[in-house]
């Protein structure tokens, strides 16, 4: 059922602040402001020496993110890699370290391959699923529950936000076990958290701005999308939810890469998706939107308050979302992000449910 909504991708991102606080909801304690982690873990954190986590598109994009998440607050060293590069590569993994699978169905192959040939290495397996009978789930040892509920269209929105709730949670877990959050760390970042679905309701008042402004996106053929810290990874997805249902050409990049490359596609027709929240790499990411606009590029800049006065410079559209704490920028900004591309794609009038040669689930390789 779809409600009022003409598609249940609308549905879906609409969703998602009640869904993300289901998700938070079994790993945060609300009152005290500390996260609980599932007891009698089989390994623990703080002989932990490295994670590996491996997963398909949106959710590989998911893993990216944690990974800035698990260095930083449990510094605990990351390998994250789609999972059917993972499955292949004979990586090897030091015996009783842990790996991390993080898939919406739980039973996309890849990464179903990517758990058995962890567990052959001696590996300690966690899944992050939105199906809990699924065969991801049912092969590995801790299972961790996203709770968006089902989720109908192909372009995953709610599942990959209640990933990132989960993820988050695990990290500052991961922080606390090992000793490299004080307790005033873990509070501020729980306290975080607990404020991320209202911010993500307020993430939502930018759909008209958005539905209007997509007239104009709709006419592009390629769309470059950059960002810098985890709002690089969110790039990708930002790029891939383009692609999937408006059949427009996007590539996600960081932003630092601009010059090594992709800058070379610049030019009067290209627009630009910055994704930019205030933060201590923000002046580097204004410098990249310099060299784009020194081009002619058309910049459609996704920022907070302080970032477009600081940002001082012409852009096609700035959306100003609200300020927050970095931990959660990917799930709020992950809002905008999901509803440029939908609102680009019905304007288009292509299948955004169904998008052509697309499976909501991938069995095969
Ligand atoms: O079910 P999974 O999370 O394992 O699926 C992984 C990908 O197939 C999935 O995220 C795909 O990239 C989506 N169509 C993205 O919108």
């Amino acid at each position: 059922d779809k409600g009022n909504h003409r598609h249940f991708m609308s549905k879906e991102i609409h969703e998602q602040p009640e869904v993300v606080s289901h998700t938070l909801a079994s790993f945060v304690d609300m009152v005290d402001e500390t996260i609980r982690l599932p007891e009698n873990l089989p390994f623990d954190w703080r002989n932990l020496r490295r994670l590996t986590i491996s997963a398909c598109g949106t959710a590989s994009f998911a893993g990216m993110i944690a990974k800035y998440w698990f260095e930083r607050y449990a510094r605990l060293p990351v390998e994250v890699d789609i999972a059917s590069e993972f499955r292949y590569r004979e990586a090897p993994l030091e015996e009783g370290g842990l790996a991390i699978f993080v898939s919406q169905s739980g039973e996309t192959a890849d990464t179903l391959a990517a758990l058995r040939y962890c567990k052959e290495q001696g590996q300690h397996t966690l899944a992050v699923v939105n199906v809990p009978t699924s065969t991801i789930a049912r092969d590995s040892d801790v299972v961790v529950r996203t709770l968006a509920g089902p989720e109908i269209g192909v372009a995953s929105t709610k599942a990959f936000t209640c990933q990132l709730a989960a993820l988050a949670s695990l990290a500052i877990g991961a922080g606390k076990a090992r000793g490299t959050l004080s307790v005033e760390q873990e509070r501020e970042l729980v306290h975080a958290l607990i404020e991320t679905p209202r911010l993500m309701a307020e993430a939502l008042h930018l759909e008209h701005e958005i539905e209007s402004f997509s007239r104009d996106l709709a006419k592009a053929s390629d769309v470059l999308y950059l960002g810098r810290g985890t709002s690089y990874p969110l790039s990708l997805e930002g790029a891939l939810k383009l692609k999937e249902i408006s059949y427009i050409h996007a590539e996600g990049y960081a932003a630092g890469e601009l010059k090594h490359g992709p800058i070379a596609l610049i030019d009067e027709t290209m627009p630009v998706v910055v994704i930019a929240p205030y933060d201590h790499i923000f002046e580097k990411t204004v410098s990249n939107m310099q060299e784009v606009a020194a081009r002619g590029g058309r910049i459609i800049l996704i920022t907070d308050a302080k970032g477009a006065a600081a940002a001082s410079m012409a852009t096609l559209k700035t959306l100003v979302l609200p300020e927050m704490p970095a931990l959660v920028t990917p799930l709020v900004y992950s809002v905008p992000i999901q509803l440029l591309a939908y609102h680009t794609a019905v304007i288009i009038g292509t299948d955004v449910d169904q998008p052509r040669n697309l499976a909501k689930s991938v069995t095969v390789e």
